[in-house]
């Protein structure tokens, strides 16, 4: 299984860091071969639960689905979200907690949205050993307190923020960090300002490596697609229709076949 040195190694390179969700054992394996780096990730909110954001997600949530996706990669490095909630009121809490989605999943390390704030919270992690990716930018558990989810860094006040958070999340320890929802110049300039592999979503082909949510470009989401989002399949059209011919065969009594049914031993 990769480690997350590996991960954390991977700055500057000319390969970069191919990532991508995963919340399901299934969806893992597939996944598994083509992938550095598989996220359990809070957005498995809206995509599996039918939520409206990510905060209604719990931590037994993602403890579940992180044992799962244990269960089905065998290569890649997994990291699971804490979800909101569990690690902004103190650093105590998110080492508690955090503690318990290592113990229980068995996964390579957690993922904390947030900057400077967060960065005290990110520090004692990596005191306890906990390898923690750090997520900047667009922060889709805070986005709603925050006025929306709305591209970030796009004036010189928003870049130099952007800029300190990056900087705060590398000095406490992060091993890599995702950059969500920037402008493509401010996601390169953070990449070069640090020393710690940027993995983008919405951000820049600078970064260091690049994540979606699998159910995005796969096309199984819903109508919104973001425009960060390209989509490589579109599944949810193979699904209306292979469901749709199994309605109809239903129907007209045409499935089962022969080839379906269980036979009579010969005597
Ligand atoms: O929850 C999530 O899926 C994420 C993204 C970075 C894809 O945080």
């Amino acid at each position: 299984m990769k480690t997350i040195e590996e991960i954390k190694q991977h700055k500057n390179q000319n390969e970069p860091l191919v990532c991508l969700t995963a919340y399901t054992a299934r969806i893992a394996q597939i996944l598994d071969k083509h992938c550095d780096m598989l996220l359990v990730g809070d957005s498995l909110a809206m995509v599996l639960y039918g939520m409206e954001n990510t905060r209604g997600v719990t931590l037994d949530i993602m403890i579940n689905h992180g044992k799962a996706v244990m269960r089905g990669a065998k290569d890649t490095c997994v990291i699971v979200d804490m979800p909101f909630g569990t690690y902004e009121d103190n650093p105590a809490q998110a080492l508690k907690n955090a503690q318990r989605v290592m113990n229980e999943t068995g996964c390579a390390g957690v993922k904390l949205e947030g900057g400077e704030e967060i960065a005290p919270a990110i520090a004692l992690l990596v005191s306890n050993d906990i390898p923690v990716i750090g997520h900047i930018g667009l922060l889709p558990q805070s986005a709603e307190d925050a006025g929306g989810f709305k591209v970030q860094g796009k004036t010189d006040d928003g870049q130099q923020q952007l800029l300190k958070d990056a900087k705060a999340v590398e000095a406490a320890g992060a091993s890599a960090m995702v950059i969500e929802a920037t402008i493509d110049s401010v996601s390169a300039l953070i990449t070069e300002a640090v020393s710690i592999p940027t993995i983008g979503i919405g951000a820049s082909a600078a970064c260091d490596g690049q994540i979606l949510v699998t159910e995005d470009m796969l096309g199984i989401t819903g109508e919104h697609v973001p425009k960060f989002v390209k989509q490589y399949a579109h599944v949810s059209e193979g699904i209306e229709k292979a469901v749709a011919t199994y309605a109809q065969e239903v129907r007209k009594r045409n499935f089962p076949g022969e080839a379906n049914l269980y036979k009579k031993k010969a005597s």
